[in-house]
C-alpha cells in the first residue's frame, strides 16, 4: 500500500523553491514549437516555474536559448509569448542590444567607463533541445538527452500516426491549486465517473487503465464504440499530449507559484477536418470540470486536517510513480 505525499508539500512556498531547482531547473522544460519560430529573428518566450526564459532563431537557422534577463539591470529582452524581434533582441528597459546569439552588440547610451567591456555581459545561455519540433529547455545544464526522456513517446506517436502541423492556437486556463493537485488529477482516470459524466458515457471506465513506460504516463481506455480514437500521454512532470481525431493539443500544466498553477493549451488542429467550437467546447468542459474539484481539493489540502491518504493498485499508478519521483526530486 503506497501512502500519498503529505499535504504539506502542496501548500509550503519552501518546497516550490526545491521544486524550482530539483524539478524544473534540473529536467527538460516545454516551451513551444518549431513552427512558432520559423525565420530569424523570430521568438518564443516562456518560463520555467516562473523563470523567464526564450529561444530565438539566427542568421545561421540556429534556435539558441537564453534566460530573458537583460545584464544590465534585469530588464526582459521580449514581452511577448512569440514573434519578431529583427536582427537583435532590445532590451524594454535600456534599450541595450544584443546578437541574436547572444553578444552584447551595443550597451546604448552608456557612456564610457574603462573598465566595461561588453565581452563580459553576454545574455545567459539555455541549454535547448527539441523533439519532433517540440522546443525544450534545460536550466541547469545536467539533464539527460532529451531524446532519453521522450524516447517512449516516439513509439506512441508512431502508432497513432499523429501529424503535428503549425500551432492554430494557443489559450490558457488559471487554477487556484498546486500544480501537482492538477497534475495528479490528469494521472488517473479513477475520477472520470464521478466528475466528468459526458465522458464516463463515452469511454469504458471500468477498463481505464494508466501504464507507466519511462517517464511517459499512457492513458489506455476502450472506447464505447470500439474505436480507439484517443491518446493520452503525460510526460514528466508537466506536460501531456492529447491527442484526438481531429488533431493534437499540448497542455503545459505550468506552476505559477506554490498555489496557482495556469495550463497553457497549444492546439495543432487541421482546420479542414476539425469543427473548432465543438472541440474548444469539448476541451473547455472537461477543463471546468477538473477545475473545480481540483480547487476543491486544494483547499481542503491547505485546512489541515488531512494529511496523507493511500493509492488506489488498480487506479492510481500513475499518481504513485510521479509522488515517488518527486519525493526523490526534492529530497
Ligand atoms: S535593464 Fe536592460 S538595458 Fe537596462
Ligand atoms: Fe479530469
Amino acid at each position: 500500500m503506497q501512502a500519498t505525499l503529505p499535504a504539506v508539500l502542496y501548500r509550503d512556498p519552501a518546497v516550490f523553491e526545491r521544486e524550482r531547482a530539483g524539478v524544473f531547473a534540473a529536467g527538460w522544460s516545454f516551451l513551444g514549437h518549431d513552427s512558432e519560430a520559423a525565420g530569424a529573428g523570430d521568438y518564443i518566450a516562456g518560463d520555467v516555474a516562473g523563470l523567464p526564459v526564450l529561444a530565438v532563431r539566427g542568421e545561421d537557422g540556429a534556435l539558441r536559448g537564453f534566460h530573458n534577463v537583460c545584464r544590465h539591470r534585469a530588464g526582459p529582452l521580449v514581452t511577448d509569448q512569440s514573434g519578431h524581434c529583427g536582427g537583435e533582441l532590445t532590451c524594454k528597459y535600456h534599450g541595450w542590444r544584443y546578437t541574436l546569439d547572444g553578444r552584447l552588440r551595443s550597451a546604448t547610451g552608456f557612456g564610457p567607463d574603462a573598465g566595461f567591456d561588453p565581452r563580459d555581459f553576454g545574455l545567459h545561455p539555455v541549454r535547448i533541445e527539441t523533439w519532433r519540433g517540440f522546443v525544450f529547455v534545460n536550466l541547469d545544464g545536467d539533464a539527460g538527452p532529451l531524446a532519453e526522456l521522450t524516447a517512449p513517446l516516439d513509439g506512441l506517436f508512431d502508432r497513432f500516426g499523429v501529424v503535428i502541423g503549425p500551432t492554430t492556437l494557443r489559450r490558457s486556463h488559471d487554477l487556484a491549486c498546486n500544480w501537482k493537485t492538477y497534475v495528479e488529477n490528469y494521472l488517473e482516470g479513477y475520477h472520470i465517473d464521478v466528475v466528468h459524466p459526458g465522458l464516463a458515457a463515452e469511454v469504458d471506465t471500468a477498463r481505464y487503465r494508466v501504464r507507466m513506460d519511462g517517464a511517459v504516463a499512457v492513458h489506455e481506455v476502450p472506447t464505447l464504440s470500439g474505436v480507439n480514437d484517443g491518446l493520452w500521454a503525460w510526460l514528466w512532470p508537466n506536460l501531456a499530449f492529447n491527442v484526438y481525431r481531429y488533431g493534437l493539443m499540448v497542455e503545459h500544466m505550468k506552476p505559477v507559484d506554490h498555489g496557482r498553477t495556469r495550463l497553457d493549451y497549444l492546439y495543432f488542429l487541421d482546420p479542414e477536418t476539425a469543427d473548432m467550437d465543438a472541440v474548444l467546447a469539448a476541451s473547455d468542459t472537461l477543463t471546468a470540470e477538473d477545475r473545480v474539484i481540483c480547487e476543491a481539493v486544494q483547499r481542503n489540502l491547505d485546512a489541515g486536517i488531512y494529511d496523507q491518504g493511500v493509492l488506489s493498485p488498480r487506479h492510481e499508478t500513475g499518481v504513485a510513480w510521479f509522488q515517488t519521483r518527486l519525493a526523490g526530486a526534492i529530497a
